[in-house]
C-alpha cells in the first residue's frame, strides 16, 4: 500500500489570510523570536506571550481551509493507501478541511499546556499568566505550542513514518527551521521521491527530486488530482 507523507508550513495558510512566517511583512518582522516564542521570553513577560498567541487564536478561529487544504483532505479519502499530514501550523485548518490523519508537531493554538504538570486542555479564546491549571492549580498555563530550544512533538514517530514513505511533499515552507528542514533528505534516503510545493524555493530544494513553484491553492489541488488520477 503507497503511504505519502507530506509536511505543510505557514505558506499553506497564507491564502486564508494568516500570516507567514519569514516573507515580507510575515509575523518574524513583526515580533522578535526572543520575546514570544521562546521559554525565556515565556518567563520575563508572560503576558506579551499569551497577548501574541491570543491575537493569533482569534486569526486562526476566523480563517477558513483554502483549497489547498481541502486537496489534502480530499486526497486521504479518495488515496487507497495511507496519507499523513505533518504540520508545524498551530491554526487547525487542515481538521477543518475535514484532514484526519495529522500530527502537530509544533502544538496547537487549540491548547492550553500547564508548565507545572503538562496537564493539557482545550484553550479557552483568551489565555492570560492568572489561568489556573485545572489539574493541580498552578497559574503556568501556556499556550501548547512548541518554542524555539524546545523538543516538536511526536518526533520517533514521524521519523519512522519518513522512513516508510513511498513518496515525501513539503508544502509552504521555508526549510529554515530543524528538525523539519531535514525530512526531505531523510525521506529521500529512505528511497522515497520527495516533491517540493511552494511559492519560492526553499533553501533545502536541492534534497527534492523535485520542485513545482506557485501559489499552495493552485499547485496543490493540480498535484492532488494528478496522484488520484494514476
Ligand atoms: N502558497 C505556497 N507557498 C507560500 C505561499 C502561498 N500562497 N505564501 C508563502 N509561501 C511560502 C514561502 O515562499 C515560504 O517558503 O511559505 C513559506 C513560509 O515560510 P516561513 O514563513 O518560514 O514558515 P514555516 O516554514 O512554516 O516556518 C517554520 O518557523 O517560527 C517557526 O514555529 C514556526 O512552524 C514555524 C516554523
Amino acid at each position: 500500500m503507497e503511504k505519502i507523507v507530506l509536511l505543510t508550513g505557514a505558506g499553506i495558510s497564507a491564502e486564508s489570510g494568516l500570516g507567514t512566517f519569514r516573507d515580507e511583512g510575515g509575523l518574524w518582522a513583526q515580533h522578535r523570536i526572543e520575546d514570544v516564542a521562546t521559554p525565556e521570553g515565556f518567563a520575563r513577560d508572560p503576558s506579551l506571550v499569551h497577548r501574541f498567541y491570543n491575537a493569533r487564536r482569534v486569526q486562526a478561529a476566523q480563517a477558513a481551509p483554502n483549497a489547498a487544504h481541502h486537496a489534502l483532505a480530499r486526497l486521504e479519502a479518495a488515496c487507497a493507501g495511507e496519507v499523513l499530514i505533518v504540520t508545524q501550523n498551530v491554526d487547525g485548518l487542515h481538521e477543518a478541511a475535514g484532514s484526519r490523519n495529522v500530527l502537530h508537531m509544533h502544538g496547537t493554538l487549540a491548547g492550553a499546556l500547564c508548565g507545572a504538570c503538562d496537564h493539557r486542555w482545550p484553550a479557552p479564546m483568551e489565555m492570560s499568566p492568572q489561568d489556573c491549571c485545572p489539574k493541580c492549580t498552578t497559574p503556568a498555563t501556556r499556550p501548547d505550542v512548541v518554542w524555539f530550544g524546545e523538543m516538536p512533538y511526536h518526533m520517533d514517530e514521524i521519523w519512522t513514518h519518513l522512513e516508510e514513505a513511498d513518496i515525501f511533499v513539503a508544502i509552504g515552507t521555508s526549510g529554515q527551521v530543524y528538525p523539519a528542514a531535514a525530512f526531505g533528505q531523510h525521506a529521500g534516503r529512505a528511497g522515497a521521491h520527495t516533491i517540493e510545493l511552494n511559492l519560492e524555493a526553499s533553501v533545502n530544494v536541492h534534497d527534492f527530486t523535485d520542485m513545482r513553484q506557485g501559489l499552495a491553492s493552485v499547485i496543490v489541488p493540480a498535484w492532488v488530482d494528478e496522484v488520484l488520477r494514476r
